[in-house]
């Protein structure tokens, strides 16, 4: 049979590449571009020396930003109220891609180096299925052939020597990581002690917040239909007002590059949590999401300008909830995935304007809100100094017929109390 592996580069997916040769197997390596930093020809060569008959990598970045990082601005996702879903949203753009090489590859099987316990496997497998019903998942970590066997580090080292696998004795990290355009993740090792400090070097893709600088930067982010289409960085020193001086980015990677450059320099988007796994496991995570943290923080502020009232209750209720857990678990090739995204779609028609902000010492501070298409906001019926064509006797009314259930309810409770 032929294979299709998710390979990273590191011990365990190069040891899972020699054993499923042993097994029998032919190997095809695939690895994504998802935006993280990663020497892709250093890997590629190992892979091939290992004994994968094709080596791929496939560029992912602008699907990865337009089909998942962007709807999940649009919905404000987040789970457990701290989590971006960085890790998350890679995940079905990665196997999307893996499904379009196994086709042209014509492998029956995948593989993946997930382990037992985790989120990944869930996400990577229920894709595949969902994209490519028929395809055959061989999950190394879950198989007890390959588990006892490789039971703890030292076997793998031992195997690695065997098979003629280098094994790069980079300064070992005490943790796991996963890296794309939208974040990193550092979990496993010594933060598997949840009050233990993530020591200050752990930090990769945002600057320490006392080397950050002593002036604010200032920006102006353009959404469209809810989607960041550009970006202007004003010069510094400039007024706080609105301006379109500055250097301006509209494409979707650039104003990714670009926010995440501006907000790993002022220490924006590290995250700390506790959090529940689908399986039912708790785990600690330790997050960096630079650009993500100024979108989500801008875009909640336009709709807030541009949003209809209960639109806007009826999307926090349901689809940013329900589009959060459907990325974490891992169902984002699903009929309700695609169900909530049109309502999403609909939600954000509106959302049409511009946003000002400052990032300074690791905070997103919104500056002013402005939209020439959305007329919802009205100042002079907002206004505490005019009255305009408002009939404040209407108001009284109001109170009247919205106090008859508390009044019930208030004396109730009096009678009650006076029993
Ligand atoms: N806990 C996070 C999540 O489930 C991060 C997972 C990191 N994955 C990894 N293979 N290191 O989304
Ligand atoms: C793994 O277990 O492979 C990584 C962590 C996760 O998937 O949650």
């Amino acid at each position: 049979g032929r294979v299709l592996l998710a390979y990273s580069g590191g011990l365990d997916t190069s040891c899972i590449l020699a054993w499923l040769i042993d097994e029998g197997y032919e190997v095809v390596a695939f690895m994504a571009d998802v935006g993280q930093e990663e020497d892709f020809a250093a890997a590629e060569k190992k892979a091939l020396a290992i004994g994968a008959k094709k080596f791929f990598c496939v560029d992912l970045r602008r699907e990865f930003v337009e089909h998942l990082i962007y709807p999940s601005v649009q919905a404000n996702c987040i789970y457990e109220g701290v989590y971006l879903l960085g890790t998350s949203l890679a995940r079905p753009v990665i196997a999307r891609g893996m499904m379009d090489i196994v086709e042209q590859e014509q492998c029956q099987f995948v593989s993946h180096g997930c382990t037992g316990k985790g989120n990944d496997q869930v996400r990577f497998e229920l894709a595949f299925y969902a994209l490519q019903p028929k395809i055959k998942v061989i999950a190394p970590w879950r198989d007890p052939v390959f588990y006892n066997r490789f039971a703890g580090r030292g076997a793998l080292l031992e195997y690695a020597a065997q098979k003629n696998i280098p094994v790069f004795q980079t300064a070992a990290k005490p943790w796991s990581t996963d890296e794309n355009l939208h974040h990193i993740s550092y979990e496993a090792g010594i933060l598997e002690d949840p009050d233990t400090t993530p020591p200050a070097d752990m930090w990769k893709l945002t600057k320490d917040l006392k080397a950050t600088p002593s002036e604010p930067e200032r920006l102006s982010i353009t959404f469209k239909k809810g989607i960041p289409v550009e970006v202007i960085v004003h010069p510094s020193g400039a007024e706080a007002v609105a301006s379109t001086e500055g250097t301006k980015v509209t494409d979707p990677v650039e104003v990714y590059l670009t926010l995440n450059a501006l907000a790993r320099k002022h220490g924006v988007g590290r995250i700390d949590i506790v959090e529940n796994r689908f399986i039912g496991v708790k785990s600690r995570g330790c997050y960096e999401t630079p650009a993500g943290t100024i979108l989500r923080k801008a875009h909640m502020d336009l709709e807030g300008l541009t949003m209809d009232r209960d639109v806007r209750k009826h999307r926090d209720a349901f689809l940013t909830t329900g589009l959060s857990s459907v990325l974490y678990n891992g169902y984002w090739f699903s009929p309700e995935r695609e169900f909530l995204q049109a309502c999403l779609e609909k939600s954000q028609e509106t959302v049409n304007g511009r946003v000002r902000l400052s990032l300074y010492c690791g905070n997103v501070i919104i500056e002013g809100r402005y939209s020439d298409t959305e007329k919802l906001y009205d100042a002079e019926q907002a206004s505490m100094d005019a009255i305009g064509d408002f009939v404040p006797e209407a108001t009284s009314g109001f109170i009247a017929i919205e106090s008859i259930r508390l009044k019930k309810w208030g004396e109730a409770r009096n009678s009650k109390a006076g029993a």
